[in-house]
Formats: structure tokens, sequence, C-alpha cells
């Protein structure tokens, strides 16, 4: 017997009845992806209220590397919820955040001096690397590219590319922001093809300084490594190093958003070891904390010091209880060896996308970097054009059948995993089957509603 259970036809009347409650009371801009409500959570298994056992895919959005209420991090917590709760790091200071500081300046990619900042989310963290990143140089301009997604706060959301939802309706947007299109070779802004190319994506970034922004106005550069709500597309590893490169000669920091990227997701602690980049400023957040709400801005100490006391910080900044939990996400990174599960996970999801893309044509793209692998649909391979409904066929056949996965994608094409990097290979495997019968179904029906010609 496998490791999904559906007792009722999915949601069921327990979660019916709570979608009916929610949307009188919680606002609908909230988005909600599944259609079942939570009950109970352990590593790669969530039960819903209604008692169906589903695989979980999506780990609350990438936070649960280590999977659901891992036995470390709640053990931890346990312990600390003995001692204290919150004290604020900026009235009674606490020694766990020292030695998680420690813990990440080491593990992050650079042998220079760092310092390490807690946050509560990654938006506030992407804030913050900004804000430092600002007043180290002194300068105000900063570039993002196309794609990338950095939070929904004003900043944040100004640095984002995709307008609906996340931007339109909600301007005027921060200022001194200027855009790239990123490293995303299927739908290359310029028409080229990687390699032969020599990444003019990034040698881009010249021409910009001609025609958007001085070079010496620009502060900082921020990318994700590996595009995550954007669709999961990895940059290559040559578009960074002329990205850092330029970055260099012009005094320009260069700031890593490992939010989605972090923790182990494509195979090593960090994406910038894999791809050869040493990030000035790196935020890392989500699955850093194990399920708890903590983000983290790591970077060169000189320009972590730059801001005046008092000038960051925050109430919960660095909460004891996500501390904890935090600590035992890297002895649990460490002794299950997930970065290298990471890896393993990716190579068996890319062997069985490949076979669904010689299958079915509407498989337009299979991409990734170890365990953050997405397939991108399309209408016809040769026009490219995103075929959104089917991919939210899939998704929508997934959940039903009991599987929680997310689309992504500025054209919402995308289909990405994130599963628990420890999840056991049946389970993982038995995931892979509902996608594949939810691909199957989903290009059948298609196929069925459009008029033979
Ligand atoms: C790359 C990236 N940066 C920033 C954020 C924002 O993080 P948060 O939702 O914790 O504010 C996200 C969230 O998905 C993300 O994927």
């Amino acid at each position: 017997m496998g490791a999904i259970q559906i007792r009722t036809k999915i949601p069921g009347p327990a979660s019916q009845a709570l979608w009916r409650r929610r949307r009188e009371a919680v606002p609908e801009g909230i988005y909600t992806a599944a259609p079942v409500f939570i009950a109970h959570a352990d590593g790669a298994l969530i039960e819903d209220v209604d008692g169906n056992r589903m695989l979980d895919f999506a780990g609350g959005i990438g936070c649960l590397n280590v999977g659901h209420r891992a036995p470390r991090v709640l053990a931890a917590v346990r312990a600390q919820i003995d001692r204290y709760l919150h004290a604020c790091f900026s009235v009674t200071p606490y020694e766990p955040y020292i030695a998680l500081a420690e813990k990440m300046n080491a593990a992050t990619p650079g042998k220079f001096a760092k310092k390490t900042m807690f946050v509560n989310s990654g938006a506030e963290a992407v804030e913050n690397a900004v804000k430092i990143a600002r007043c180290y140089t002194g300068r105000p301009a900063i570039v993002c590219f196309e794609d990338a997604f950095h939070g929904r706060t004003l900043l944040t959301m100004s640095l984002t590319s995709k307008t609906h939802p996340y931007k339109a309706g909600f301007g005027p947007f921060a200022g001194e922001i200027y855009r790239l299109p990123y490293a995303y070779c299927y739908r290359c802004a310029y028409g080229l093809k990687f390699p032969e190319c020599g990444v003019h994506c990034g040698h881009e970034l010249n021409t910009l300084f001609q025609r958007g922004v001085a070079a010496e106005s620009v502060a900082a550069v921020i990318a994700e490594p590996v595009l995550g709500e954007g669709g999961f597309v990895p940059g290559p590893r040559e578009f960074f190093q002329v990205v850092q490169q330029i970055c260099r000669e012009h005094g320009i920091l260069f700031i890593a958003d490992e939010v989605q990227t972090g923790f182990g997701r494509t195979g090593a602690l960090f994406a910038c070891e894999r791809l050869g980049i040493e990030p000035d400023l790196l935020v890392s957040a989500k699955s850093l904390g194990g399920g708890l709400p903590l983000a983290a801005v790591t970077g060169r100490a000189e320009v972590m010091d730059a801001p005046g006391v008092g000038g960051i910080g925050g109430t919960f900044g660095g909460n004891p209880l996500s501390l904890a939990a935090a600590h035992a996400v890297f002895e649990t990174m460490a002794e299950e060896k997930l970065a290298t599960r990471a890896e393993e996970l990716g190579e068996r999801f890319q062997a069985r996308a490949k076979y669904w893309k010689s299958r079915w044509p509407e498989i337009g793209d299979i991409r990734g970097l170890g365990a953050m692998q997405a397939i991108e649909l399309v209408e016809n391979t040769g026009t490219r054009a995103p075929a959104k409904a089917l991919a939210e066929a899939v998704v929508r056949h997934c959940h039903e059948h009991g599987l929680i996965i997310l689309p992504a994608g500025t054209f919402g094409n995308v289909i990405r995993l994130l599963v628990p990097l420890n999840i056991p290979r049946p389970q993982f495997e038995e995931g892979l089957e509902v996608l594949e019968s939810a691909l199957m179904a989903a290009v059948e029906k298609r196929a069925a509603a459009t008029p033979a010609d």
C-alpha cells in the first residue's frame, strides 16, 4: 500500500466547511494553493482535516528541506521553550544568535570575514540587504532581473518582476530600481542560444550603465541563483561570472537571494557554491528555520558593519525558537547528507521527466539544479506559447489525487518540485507516479477538447 490514502473526495467535507469560513474571515488576496486544510504532518506526509493522507512536494513553499516536524528540530524547540521564548536581541541578547551567526558566516561561500543578522522573513532580509548595501556604498540604485521574485513588501515588490498578482494596483513603487532580462535560456530575451551567445545577457549590465543608470550610482545587483517563483530557471555559471566580474570592476555589491535556493535544495548548502559565486551579501530564509520563521543576511564584515547602531534590527528578528530550530536544521543537513540527497532526487526527477518529454510535446523544458527541479509546459514546442491552463489542470489533478504540488513561472506554466530532501525513495516515486498520471490526464483532456484539423 502506498503512502497516499484518499478517504473522501478532495476537498472533503471538513475542508469545505473551513473554506466557507475562510472566505468570510480571510482576504481573497491571500493565495491558497491546495484545496485541503492540514491537520497533521510528518516528514513528507500531510494528513488533512478529513483524514486524507497526502504527499507533500511543496514543503510550505520550500521551507521544509528537512521535512515536517524533523525530530531534531522538535527536540531543539521543546528544549528552548523551557528556557525563554522572547527576549529581543536588542534588549537582552542570547548566545544561540551568535552561534548561528558564526555557523552562517562559516557555511556561506567566500573565505573573507563575514557577519550575519537575523530577521523574520525573506522579504525582510532582502530589505535589509539593500539597506546595508546602500549604506556601505553611499549609492542609491539597485539592479535586479526580469522574472525575479524578492517578496511582497514595498521595496521587495518593486524588485519583483511579475506584475499580476504581485504588483498590479500596488504602486507607486520604490525608486532607483533598474531591471535587466535574466539568463532564462529557454526564453532568451535576445533570441540567442547558450553557450554560443557568450552570455550576452550578463554583458548587458554594461549597456544598462550607459542607457539606464550610471555604474557609480549602483549600490548592488541582486539575483536569485535559480529563479524561484519565476519558474525554477538556473542561471548558467558563466552568466554569474560575468555579472560578478562587472560588479567588481565598478565597486558594486552582488547580493545573492538564496531564500528559495538555500539550505541544500540545489545540491549544496547554497546554490552560489555550485555556480562559483562569492556574493558580498547572501540572503537566506525559508528552510533555514526548519518550519519556523527565520531569515538571515550574511555578508562581508565591513559591509555588514556599515549601518550605525540601531539602524538595522527588529523586535522579533532572531527569535530564540527559530534559532534553536535552525541549529537543528544545520545538524540534520549534515547528518542526513541532505545536499547529496538533493542531487540524487534531482537526477531521478530528470530521468523520469525526460521520458515524459519524449511522450508529450507539451513538456517544453525540463530544468533545475539539485532537487530544485521543474517542467515548463507549452502549447506548442515551436512557438513555446505558455500552457498555463494545462499546468493548472496538472496541479489540480495532483491535489485531487493526494499530491501537494505548486505551479510557478511568470506565465504560470511551470510545475516545480519542493519536496523534503529526506523523503523516502518509495514516497518520492509514488509522488512522481501521481504527477505522471496528472500530466497524462491533462494532456489527453486537452487533446479531446481541441478540434482536429
Ligand atoms: C527568492 C525569494 N526571495 C524572497 C522571498 C520572500 O520571502 P518571504 O515570503 O519569506 O518574505 C521569496 C519567497 O518565496 C523567494 O522565493
